[in-house]
């Protein structure tokens, strides 16, 4: 029987077991992994192949459980989704977005969601190709013949630049230098670290760069207030004409900053270290480009003419999920095949390994865009592939995300030729999934398709 709550329809049986520990060998060796700042996931894989789909990550302050797979991903997503919480109030996560959508329960997390959303909309987002193949184009302008470009952080400025123009209506660009360390202290604001094991350990060096993200924020919506912007559909103005005020409106745009770049950032740099490593990948998903575009920038209509390179995209969002992770709290005690989960612990579920998971996915380590080629394989199983996560909590941002990605990337390819001598990544757990290691790229520039 997958899970069902206490509260559920189904009274807790009797005789549950604990959920599986590993011995406690593999419990100093994930310590010892968390604590240097190397990546847990090959901790968690190898703790998976040996205890299942749910297990204990025994730690010195509390043991989280970490589930996988799809049926487990079914009962956190939705069938017991009412029993988890999302806030964890001592978590950095909280602490950073106040009152934000991400951590937010019940109906006020539907309130806010259903505010944002038209600003999200895919035929919102296409109406913005424009401005966004703009925006790559300013990205490259730099990025002479043969010159090696360190990809992540031009990513990032391009995702923020991106984000700001779609969502907010406004050119960060201007302010880009000026806001760098504070985005970067934000994102180590939500690390893993070592408020893990000390959930109260002092966090000096922080407070002064956050007031100056919260400085542009705030200046930002008294500018669209004093501007009257009734009518306009970016996301500052629906906020304000719902009649949120300045600090819940602050927590929003944060979170949307925040959640809306790093996402994205991580998604393109590991698509093309992708593409980088993997020639004849690169080379259909430009021939594709070169047949639908000739040189011409690509428009909203062309995304959807672009299938090789949706797979693409989709084989990276798999391997190299940018949130590979989610984070709740029992409410209660719960059940998870035959385990009891006791309210109050911490679980985690895996979205890296339930896309890596080798009963689901043949050579799960392998990159291969074919797999998503619907006249080759049917779709994957319900629940074995949630890059955007799933039910009702569904990232508010996956059609943007998409459509953005694909715009980039098609932009680049156009114009580029890359390589980089394989080799093994490592992976780094920031507050997404990134390379360990910086991804530099030597491009050469394309002669003009005709
Ligand atoms: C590659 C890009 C992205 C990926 C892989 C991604 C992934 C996810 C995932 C897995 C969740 C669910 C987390 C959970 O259930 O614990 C989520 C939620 C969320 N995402 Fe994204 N995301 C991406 C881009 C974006 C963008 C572009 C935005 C905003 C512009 C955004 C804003 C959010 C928000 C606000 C939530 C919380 C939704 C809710 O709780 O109702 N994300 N995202």
């Amino acid at each position: 029987m997958a899970g069902v709550s206490a509260h559920g329809a189904q009274a807790m049986p009797a005789a549950l077991r604990a959920v599986p520990r590993p011995t406690a060998a593999a419990g100093r060796m994930a310590l010892r992994a968390l604590l240097d700042g190397r990546s847990l996931l090959p901790v968690l894989s190898a703790l998976h192949s040996e205890l299942g789909d749910a297990f204990q990550l025994p730690m010195p302050h509390a043991s989280p459980v970490v589930l996988a797979g799809p049926q487990a991903a079914r009962f956190l997503l939705v069938d017991a989704r009412a029993d988890f919480r999302w806030r964890i109030e001592s978590d950095p996560v909280a602490r950073l977005f106040g009152h934000g959508v991400l951590v937010e329960d019940g109906a006020e997390h539907d309130r806010l969601r259903a505010l944002m959303m038209p600003a999200l909309h895919r035929r919102m987002l296409e109406g913005q190709v424009s401005a966004m193949h703009a925006a790559v184009d300013r990205c490259c302008a730099q990025w002479t013949d043969g010159a090696v470009q360190t990809v992540l952080p031009q990513m990032r400025a391009l995702a923020l630049d991106i984000l700001a123009r779609t969502l907010f209506a406004v050119d960060i660009t201007p302010q880009l230098q000026h806001l760098w360390h504070s985005i970067l202290r934000a994102i180590k604001f939500i690390s893993p670290g070592m408020w893990i094991l000390w959930p109260n350990v002092p966090r000096p060096g922080y407070a002064r760069a956050l007031q100056r993200l919260d400085d542009y924020l705030l200046q930002l919506v008294g500018l669209k207030r004093a501007a009257g912007s009734s009518g306009a559909a970016d996301v500052v103005s629906l906020l304000i004409e719902a009649g949120l005020d300045d600090r819940l409106i602050r927590d929003q745009l944060l979170t949307l900053l925040v959640a809306g770049h790093d996402t994205s950032t991580a998604l393109l740099t590991w698509a093309l270290y992708a593409l980088a490593t993997q020639p004849a990948v690169r080379r259909r998903a430009q021939a594709e480009l070169d047949a639908v575009l000739g040189g011409a920038p690509p428009q909203a209509e062309h995304l959807q003419q672009l299938p090789y390179l949706g797979q693409v995209v989709k084989e990276t969002l798999r391997l190299y999920p940018p949130i590979h992770v989610g984070n709740r709290l029992a409410a209660c005690d719960l059940e998870f095949n035959g385990c009891l989960i006791p309210a109050g612990t911490r679980v985690l579920f895996s979205i890296y390994l339930t896309q890596r998971h080798p009963a689901h996915w043949p050579a799960p380590e392998h990159f291969d865009p074919d797999r998503f080629d619907a006249a080759l394989h049917p779709p994957p199983q319900p629940y074995t592939y949630l890059p955007f996560g799933g039910g009702p909590r569904f990232c508010v941002g996956a059609a943007m995300a998409q459509v953005e990605t694909k715009l980039v990337l098609a932009r680049i390819l156009q114009k580029y030729d890359f390589d980089l001598p394989p080799q093994r990544m490592r992976f780094h757990m920031g507050a997404t999934l990134e390379p360990a290691r910086p991804v530099r790229l030597r491009m050469h520039v394309r002669p003009p398709a005709v």
